[in-house]
């Protein structure tokens, strides 16, 4: 693979993700044309018109339905994964014998096990590989983890994290089929804790480090729904709402809630961190700002500061307009593509990769086995974190 051309791209997957990863695709070479860009070569989705129009309407060269396709070809370096979790396993490791690279959404695996299994596969067939937990480049998120490492906050002690919504509490809504597949657990693996809580675990598991025991709950509020493909009423397996306590490999604790029963929210991702030495918090909605509280300040004007991450010197703002012109969600979609790209010219590490992706699976497995027994657990797998980043 000539390092002038671009990565060759096989996207499976034209809805909501395969939508935000072909508008980074396309972005990341007037934006970071330090890299090497990418070719769309093919996409593919269950359905053929679908997958046709897509591929008119994003620049894809060819499309099809199977997936498999997409492995025999000698002109895709890497396989991108923008479909249901109940395809991730299976598409993935067979990708990584075929010896492509591969990009999955989150969460890894629907299970732990499948999870282990994929990242065994990429780390057997030596593929680069990397998931999709896009929030860690918000530029504003970015500038945190500067902080935390630079030690600007000092010893941490505590931290919380939230992802709010409200778009399944209508009972007549059904479970399974194109637009309700999370709330199918046999797609999804599960309900809002390896969807909604994976972002914000991921986000800890960074931020903070390896999470060594969780005390969970769990409720499925509307116990029966109509299954969309067969028709009939079904029991609902996958949780409504999620909540854990967490205590960290570092001796600091934490408080998680996802839920999809939070009227009037719709994407409230929310988390703050507090130190010794200072606290930093962050908003979704308000996405390009940091809220950031220095103790080491002056007694009297102490306070609270909004970081306004828009400038050249912040996180990735220099790709794009003048300071004090902010960027939004889509972005974040661009950096990782750019920083994958970049990590393969540099040879550097690809973050986060499978590993991590495995190690944010084990907490939320340790999160529904826990809101089960009712007792603290241990989270099986987190030395994946703890080699990749260290401790704290
Ligand atoms: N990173 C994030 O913030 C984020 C946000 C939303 C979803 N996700 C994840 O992205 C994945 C996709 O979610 P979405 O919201 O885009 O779903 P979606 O329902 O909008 O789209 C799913 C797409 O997958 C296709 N598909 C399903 N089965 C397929 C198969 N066997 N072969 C080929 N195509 C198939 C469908 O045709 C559809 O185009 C999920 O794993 C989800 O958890 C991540």
């Amino acid at each position: 693979m000539p390092a002038n051309r671009g990565l060759r791209i096989g996207l499976v997957g034209t809805g909501f993700m395969g939508r935000t990863h072909s508008n980074a695709y396309h972005q990341v070479r007037h934006f970071f044309p330090r890299e090497r860009g990418v070719e769309l070569v093919a996409v593919c989705s269950r359905n053929e018109e679908n997958a046709r129009n897509f591929a008119a309407q994003w620049g894809f060269a060819s499309h099809g339905t199977d997936w498999n396709k997409l492995l025999e070809r000698d002109d895709i370096d890497l396989i991108d994964i923008a479909s249901p979790n109940d395809t991730h396993a299976e598409i993935a490791i067979a990708a990584a014998r075929a010896g492509k690279m591969v990009a999955c959404e989150k969460p890894l695996g629907r299970t732990l096990d499948e999870a282990r299994r994929m990242a065994e596969a990429v780390e057997h067939a030596g593929v680069a590989n990397m998931v999709w937990y896009n929030y860690r480049r918000v530029p504003a998120l970015t500038l945190a983890k500067q902080m935390i490492d630079e030690g600007r906050l000092g010893r941490i002690f505590h931290s919380r994290f939230k992802f709010l919504q409200d778009w399944t509490m209508s009972a007549e809504l059904p479970q399974g089929g194109a637009g309700t597949w999370r709330l199918d657990a046999g797609v999804s693996g599960g309900g809002v804790t390896g969807d909604l809580l994976a972002h914000c675990i991921d986000a800890a598991l960074w931020l903070v480090g390896p999470v060594a025991e969780v005390s969970g709950t769990a409720e499925t509020f509307i116990r029966e729904r109509v299954h969309a493909l067969s028709g009939t009423r079904q029991p609902v397996t996958a949780e409504d709402a999620s909540l854990f306590l967490a205590r960290f490999a570092n001796g600091s604790l934490a408080t998680f809630e996802a839920t999809r029963f939070a009227r009037g929210h719709k994407a409230l991702f929310t988390l703050e961190v507090n130190g010794e030495r200072g606290s930093i918090a962050w908003d979704l909605h308000d996405l390009h700002r940091l809220q950031f509280f220095d103790h080491d300040g002056e007694g009297a004007l102490r306070g609270w500061r909004s970081i306004h991450v828009t400038d050249g010197d912040h996180p990735y703002m220099k790709a794009w307009w003048v300071p004090g012109l902010q960027i939004g969600y889509e972005h974040t979609f661009v950096h990782q593509v750019a920083d994958f790209l970049a990590g393969l010219r540099t040879g550097g590490k690809l973050v986060p990769d499978f590993r991590d992706g495995l190690a944010a699976d084990a907490v939320v497995e340790a999160v529904l086995r826990s809101a089960k027994s009712r007792r603290w657990e241990t989270v099986e797998e987190n030395s994946g974190q703890a080699r990749l980043e260290g401790v704290g």
